[in-house]
């Protein structure tokens, strides 16, 4: 991935802010210099500047003192060589070559050194021992809330608002039938899986309401039979994701059809709906940036909700 300076700052830009800041520190050096260069001559006063404020309130024209103004000259030195080896000055990277993502990068790779080592044991272990496991249990627990939750709940439970998330409690699942194995692919590679939409291809809606029926009594629900069999000869269409006999291929993240488990819809409008419109969800990786023993305490946790069920 690159986490390098956004394209968008071009050369003029770069330019642009570069210039400003050399002018910005010459003029520094320059206001600080003309304020200075004033010493009282031998006896001589410091003047008295006017208005007096507040009664009593004056105000001399001394010279700053040295230490304070030995300070902004600090400063400045320290800006400079600040901007000879940071990012800072337009696109220049400075010459340690310092990125706030290299640096994020060594503080998670440390982090994660530091924590892992509690994840690795069970990492060995069989998910089903994991999930019954009260200590993995717990952890998984943890981890859940914190990388899971915000769309599958708190509870596992799911949501169906604007975008659908899958209830993780219960024993039904769109991919590989609650396989322990299929759980933890799910959660390691994700499932973005896209459904065309098929309304053309299947003869518009009265084509879907054909396959809507044969995909009701896949999964054995209340349906048309004259439909369903007018749909079954069309499953063609729908074979070569969904499989022949409708139990989805997880390598395209197409879902069991043959379950009560429905991510959109699983009444005769819905699945119409599905056909024609198309689909696309979204459950994103975690593997690259969770690893795997973390990964594996999750999808032993997820079992372990849908288990004690
Ligand atoms: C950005 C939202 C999002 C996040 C974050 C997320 N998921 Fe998902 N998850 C989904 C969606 C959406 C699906 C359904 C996939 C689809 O559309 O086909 C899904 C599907 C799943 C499935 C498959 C369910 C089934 O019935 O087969 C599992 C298991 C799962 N998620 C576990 C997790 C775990 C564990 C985490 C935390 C590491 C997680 N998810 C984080 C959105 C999310
Ligand atoms: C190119 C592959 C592909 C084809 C062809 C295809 N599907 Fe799908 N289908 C998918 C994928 C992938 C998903 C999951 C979409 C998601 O996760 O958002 C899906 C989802 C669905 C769903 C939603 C299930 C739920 O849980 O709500 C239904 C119903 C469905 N397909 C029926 C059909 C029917 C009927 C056909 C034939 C007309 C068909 N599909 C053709 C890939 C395909």
């Amino acid at each position: 991935m690159n986490y390098g300076m956004p394209d968008f700052i071009g050369e003029f830009w770069h330019y642009y802010i570069a210039i400003i800041t050399v002018i910005s520190i010459v003029g520094i050096i320059w206001f600080l210099k003309s304020q200075t260069t004033r010493k009282l001559a031998a006896g001589e006063q410091a003047e008295l500047m006017a208005p007096t404020w507040d009664g009593d309130l004056q105000e001399l024209n001394n010279p700053l003192p040295r230490w304070w103004l030995y300070m902004f000259y600090f400063l400045i030195v320290f800006s400079i060589a600040y901007l000879v080896l940071y990012p800072g000055l337009g696109k220049f990277a400075g010459s340690w070559s310092w990125t706030s993502a290299d640096a994020y990068q060594q503080e998670k790779a440390r982090v994660d050194a530091q924590f892992n080592a509690q994840f690795q044991p069970f990492l060995g272990m069989d998910l089903k021992a994991v999930a019954a496991d009260p200590k993995a249990r717990e952890m998984g627990e943890r981890l859940f809330m914190a990388y899971c939750s915000t769309c599958h709940g708190t509870d596992g439970k799911g949501a169906k608002s604007s975008r659908l998330f899958p209830n993780l409690t219960d024993n039904e699942w769109l991919f590989g039938g609650g396989d322990p194995e299929a759980i933890k692919a799910s959660i390691a590679y994700g499932r973005l899986g896209e459904m065309p939409a098929l309304g053309d291809a299947v003869g518009g809606e009265a084509g879907a309401k054909e396959l809507a029926n044969y995909v009701l009594s896949l999964s054995g629900k209340p349906h048309d039979t004259n439909l369903a069999a007018a749909g079954r000869a069309k499953w063609a269409i729908c074979a070569g994701c969904h499989g022949e006999d409708g139990k989805g291929n997880l390598a395209i993240s197409a879902p069991d059809l043959t379950d009560q488990a429905w991510l959109y819809s699983g009444t005769e409008s819905g699945i119409m709906e599905t056909i024609v419109k198309g689909r696309k969800g979204g459950m994103p990786a975690q593997l690259e940036h969770l690893g795997e023993a973390k990964v594996h305490l999750l999808a032993g946790y997820v079992l372990s909700l849908s288990a004690s069920k």
